[in-house]
């Protein structure tokens, strides 16, 4: 497959570092954009490392200003986009009555409104050169909501509402859109949640029963996905990918040796 042009949206961390890396290692130019530029100029170089041709700049998809400037200037250095992932995302839990409307407005304009904006920005090109692709990275919330994440929960089913209504819209104008949904993974997100909130969190989605073991995706798992979606030949549309952290086994292995994904 000849090299390619991709943009990644919270590429400073977790999912989108390790799916620019993997961009990076097909040998495809990847545009790496989110609010932390030292973190991003960590991961450009991994990106280079790999054999890909990295791109840096600052992005805060909450402001249409800071897309537009990000999507132009990474247009100008690496050539038109093929591949845009949709990625960058926050999330803070807490029972709705105990959340500021601050961080609601924060999960709602980062995660939603970011991604619409995003794919607005995004889709005129592709649209113009008749192929590309559009990932969005939602979040198994969408179809298996949680207590203490109602804003959360309805910024991805509403980022998988957006998805499915693009995947009607750009039928047969070879842009696929295509939904990567995550289940529980160990990334930054999650590291400064307080544990007066987390612990009965924890005990609320084990009582609802979203909550049946504690095995965790590690991010190379979610750019695996993404990877076979936007690497799916001409033809193909990979339009929803859930992936899930693998239960541990139920019996412990010989010798108590560590099991096969710890
Ligand atoms: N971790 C999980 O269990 C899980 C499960 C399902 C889905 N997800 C989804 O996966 C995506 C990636 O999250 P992650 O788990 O990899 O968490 P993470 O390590 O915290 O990464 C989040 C990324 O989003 C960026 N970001 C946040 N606000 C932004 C903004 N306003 N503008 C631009 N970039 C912004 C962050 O960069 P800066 O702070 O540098 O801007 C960071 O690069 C999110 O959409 C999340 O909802 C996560």
């Amino acid at each position: 497959m000849s090299a390619r042009v991709a943009l990644v949206t919270g590429a400073s961390s977790g999912f989108g570092a390790a799916i620019a890396r993997a961009l990076g290692a097909l040998g495809w130019s990847v545009a790496l954009g989110a609010r932390r530029l030292d973190k991003l100029q960590e991961v450009a170089l991994d990106v280079e490392k790999a054999g890909g041709v990295p791109f840096v700049g600052a992005l805060d998809v909450r402001e249409l200003e800071s897309i537009d400037g990000f999507f132009a200037a990474a247009e100008e250095a690496l050539g038109p986009l093929d591949t845009v992932v949709s990625n960058a995302g926050v999330g803070a839990p807490n029972r709705l009555h105990e959340t500021s409307p601050e961080d609601l407005r924060e999960e709602l304009d980062t995660n939603l409104m970011g991604a619409l904006l995003v794919a607005r920005r995004a889709i005129p090109s592709m649209l113009a050169r008749r192929r590309g692709d559009l990932v969005f990275v939602s979040s198994l919330n969408a179809v298996q909501p949680r207590p203490f994440q109602a804003g959360y929960t309805a910024s991805k089913a509403g980022v998988e509402g957006l998805a499915r209504s693009l995947q009607m819209e750009l039928e047969g104008t070879g842009v696929r859109a295509t939904i990567v949904r995550p289940g529980a993974s160990r990334t930054e997100m999650g590291r400064d949640w307080s544990a007066e909130v987390v612990g009965p969190m924890l005990a609320s989605w084990k009582h609802w029963g979203v909550l049946r073991h504690h095995r965790y995706l590690v991010p190379e798992s979610i750019a695996a996905a993404v990877v076979s979606a936007v690497t799916a030949p001409p033809g193909t549309h990979l339009d929803l990918i859930q992936v899930n952290p693998e239960a541990p086994l139920l019996e412990p292995t010989p010798n108590g040796e560590p099991e096969p994904g710890d």
